[in-house]
């Protein structure tokens, strides 16, 4: 399959003005995207686990307008109008045309709004481009409505890659795949698919306690980042590494072998941060208070036997992944020992998902 499958026959829109509403979730990486080439094709293949709490609901209010030369649109956070979001927005209207020809034709409000604090160092990128793309879908469906789910969930994926790669694991749950890779029938570069083999029943309820670390503005952004892995002495061998890993955890995935499970996703978390610290520029993203957290998280897993893990993302927070029958006693210690590392003793609880909803038409 190519970019082609998603460019529609020719149709115009002739409902003049409406409105649709999308929920759409973060996700957290198991196997991390870290580096790309050109429109957000990855370098190698990722595995993510859908979130559930985390997540972005957004309005898109369209109103038929002459058409034009130029995209129509303005953008509200809560209530709050955002003009330093408009450039992102009209990169991701730029990207995406070719596959929803009708944009120009409209002028759009987009009422954009995430049930986590709004910078707490949680990527909204991934939640908020798949819940645009998910709207901006809704209004080729709409002419369209023969259009199969198989299509339509394929094709928001796709788009929302264009707009945040990470964003088009977003769209299902409960694990997503993206990235071409021997390991994953099915897989494709251009957007996510449901991870299609066994799963042991100790994961379809997995937690995940985010540790909000440092809050504060990225030092250096993923788009920086990732560009960096070009010239990176280590990026061969990395690449080829993913691959392994998602091969690697296939049997883990399926026998809930969680020792496993732990080793490999610690050492994914750690060889992302390896890659950020041995580019050229070098740069860190971990505070001190991630490594006090990772040393307790150690120190208590040694001590009570319990399958507390972590991951990490392209920041300092810290997600602390757990089955939830030992939620109880983990809750226990990350309120006690670990909140006193978090700015402003602030974390949310979330856990596995299952993707996007539509909540208005
Ligand atoms: O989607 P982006 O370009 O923000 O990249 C995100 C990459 C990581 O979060 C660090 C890893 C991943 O696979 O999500």
């Amino acid at each position: 399959m190519t970019e082609q499958h998603f460019i529609p026959k020719e149709y115009k829109i002739s409902k003049e003005k409406g409105q649709v509403t999308w929920e759409s979730p973060s996700n957290i990486a198991l196997v991390k995207y870290w580096g790309k080439k050109k429109h957000q094709i990855p370098e190698n293949p990722s595995i993510s686990l859908t979130l559930n709490n985390c997540k972005t609901i957004t309005t898109l209010s369209y109103s038929k307008k002459e058409s034009g030369n130029d995209f129509s649109f303005e953008v509200f956070l809560d209530g709050e109008k955002k003009d330093d979001f408009k450039p992102k927005i009209k990169t991701f209207f730029e990207r995406v045309e070719a596959y929803l020809p009708f944009l120009k034709d409209f002028h759009f409000k987009i009422e954009t709004s995430n049930t986590f604090p709004h910078s707490s160092g949680i990527a909204s990128s991934a939640s908020g481009m798949s819940a645009m793309a998910l709207c901006l879908l809704s209004l080729e469906k709409l002419n369209n409505p023969e259009i199969t789910d198989l299509y339509f969930y394929q094709k928001a994926s796709f788009l929302a890659r264009l707009g945040s790669g990470s964003a088009c694991r977003s769209i299902e749950g409960d694990l997503i795949v993206w990235g071409e890779t021997k390991a994953v029938n099915g897989s494709s570069d251009l957007f996510g698919v449901k991870y299609p083999y066994q799963v042991h029943e100790i994961f379809k309820e997995y937690q995940d306690t985010i540790l909000l670390v440092d809050k504060g503005e990225k030092q250096v952004s993923s788009t920086v980042g990732h560009n960096l892995m070009y010239e990176h002495p280590y990026a061969e061998n990395r690449f080829k590494q993913a691959h392994e890993n998602l091969e690697k955890l296939k049997p883990i995935l399926e026998s809930g072998d969680l020792d496993q499970f732990i080793a490999l996703v610690e050492s994914e978390a750690l060889t992302l941060h390896a890659m950020m610290m041995t580019s050229m520029p070098y740069f860190i993203l971990m505070k001190p208070n991630t490594l006090e957290i990772i040393n307790k998280i150690w120190n208590f897993r040694k001590n009570t036997g319990l399958h507390i893990g972590f991951t990490l993302d392209a920041g300092a927070n810290v997600h602390i992944l757990y089955p939830k029958n030992e939620a109880k006693v983990i809750l226990e210690f990350i309120k006690n020992e670990l909140v006193v590392y978090c700015q402003n003793e602030q974390y949310i609880c979330d856990q596995i998902g299952f993707g996007a909803n539509q909540i208005k038409e």
